[in-house]
């Protein structure tokens, strides 16, 4: 039995969104390919509608999502300024789904198209949500959606309030379509779970979301920037991960329950983050990660660095703050979440697995008097 701790090589059930044999693909296409070429907004599409759109598609596509972002109500905007500045903004983040839940028309409805509504408007208002927060607790007023570009633009114009660069743009654009969806991990099966119940979308991504929350999933990306950091550069990175390795201290940004001779997210970004850090006078951290990365492929054969690893730097030298890094995990996999829920509505069965019992056996009543 202590061979099916956490469910580890279980097929748990059926899925056309996204395979990881044989390379990590979604829908049929390989992740490399869409990272070279893709815009995150095509592989939300992918997702959600199985194929790429046509340039039609993407602009019809588009147009919704820009109509959604500029949407979100005043009502939800006046309630998330009243959050204490102290709540994680993960937390804010599922308070933030369950708020567009309350005043999401379709929210009930579980039909194809309905989910469909819902989760382009997931798509498009999360974001929106996570920026105001942002700006809010920074005593700066939320910014206004432009009605143009792409998802990835639109993001850091809500953080930031002014017009992003290019090479900035694509880096975001990458890391969200390197985020986007990843078969049966914890925060999917999760959503698969609440769905599979006849509950709703949006309730299945509150559940996704709190899955995801935690430090073993994409809580990580958050710890990682800790971790580099408490390591203290280049020169003591490698006496302070050999120390943490001798106490038998997981290293945030490794490992991965599937991938165990390499992810090939963290593969495609660390090219990336190479050169972001050269453009933004980050070498140091770099070269420390480098190291890192190093220690680590002596010490630990099968625990190669996961997607959260270089993603953490990679929004680090975006100029993000580390509070926001889990939370931009959430806004790129309501893509990958939305797909799951609707796939499992589509053919569904209530998701009732069976334990095995470790307990006592059956004892006689007694009673309180007598305990
Ligand atoms: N640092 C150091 N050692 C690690 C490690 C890490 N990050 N991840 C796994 N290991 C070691 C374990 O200690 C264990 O060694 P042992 O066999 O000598 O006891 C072995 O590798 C297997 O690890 P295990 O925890 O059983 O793997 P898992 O499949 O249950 O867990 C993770 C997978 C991702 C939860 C785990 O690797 C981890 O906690 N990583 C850090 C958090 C993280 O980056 N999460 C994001 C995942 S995308």
């Amino acid at each position: 039995m202590a061979d099916n701790l956490g469910l580890e090589g279980i097929v748990a059930g059926e899925t056309a969104v996204c395979a990881l044999e044989g390379g990590l693909h979604y829908r049929g296409y390989g992740i490399e390919d869409l990272a070279l070429h893709a815009s995150y907004d095509e592989v939300a599409y992918l997702l959600l509608y199985g194929d790429l759109p046509t340039r039609t598609e993407l602009g019809e596509f588009q147009a919704r999502l820009f109509a959604a972002a500029g949407d979100v109500h005043a009502e939800i905007l006046a309630i998330l300024k009243q959050l204490p500045r102290t709540v994680p903004m993960m937390d804010v983040m599922r308070t933030g789904c369950s708020l567009l839940a309350h005043w999401d028309s379709d929210v009930a409805d579980n039909g194809r198209e309905a989910s469909l509504r819902k989760a382009e408007r997931l798509l498009a208002q999360l974001p929106v949500v996570l920026a105001a927060a942002h700006r809010l607790r920074q005593d700066k007023e939320p910014v206004a959606p432009h009605q143009w570009g792409s998802l990835a633009a639109n993001l850091l114009w809500l953080l930031e309030r002014q017009e992003p660069n290019e090479e900035f743009v694509r880096a975001m654009d990458v890391s969200l379509i390197l985020y986007a969806e990843h078969e049966f991990n914890a925060s999917t099966f999760t959503a698969r779970v609440v769905a599979s119940t006849l509950s709703d979308l949006h309730s299945a991504v509150v559940a996704a979301i709190s899955a995801l929350k935690g430090p073993l999933h994409g809580g990580a990306n958050e710890r990682v920037l800790e971790v580099l950091q408490a390591a203290g550069g280049p020169e003591q990175a490698e006496a302070w991960i050999r120390d943490a390795l001798a106490r038998k201290v997981k290293i945030m940004g490794f490992g991965h329950r599937v991938y165990k001779a390499g992810d090939p997210r963290a593969v495609f970004l660390k090219p990336l983050c190479v050169k972001l850090a050269e453009q933004t006078g980050n070498q140091a951290l770099e070269q420390t990660a480098a190291v890192m990365e190093r220690v680590m492929s002596e010490a630990k054969k099968s625990v190669p660095p996961n997607a959260d690893w270089p993603s953490a730097r990679l929004y680090y030298y975006l100029g993000l703050p580390v509070e926001l890094y889990t939370p931009l995990f959430v806004v790129s996999r309501v893509a990958g979440w939305s797909a799951h829920v609707i796939e499992q509505q589509a053919n569904n069965r209530i998701i009732r697995p069976m334990a095995h019992y470790t307990g006592l056996p059956p004892r006689s009543w007694r009673p309180i008097a007598e305990r």
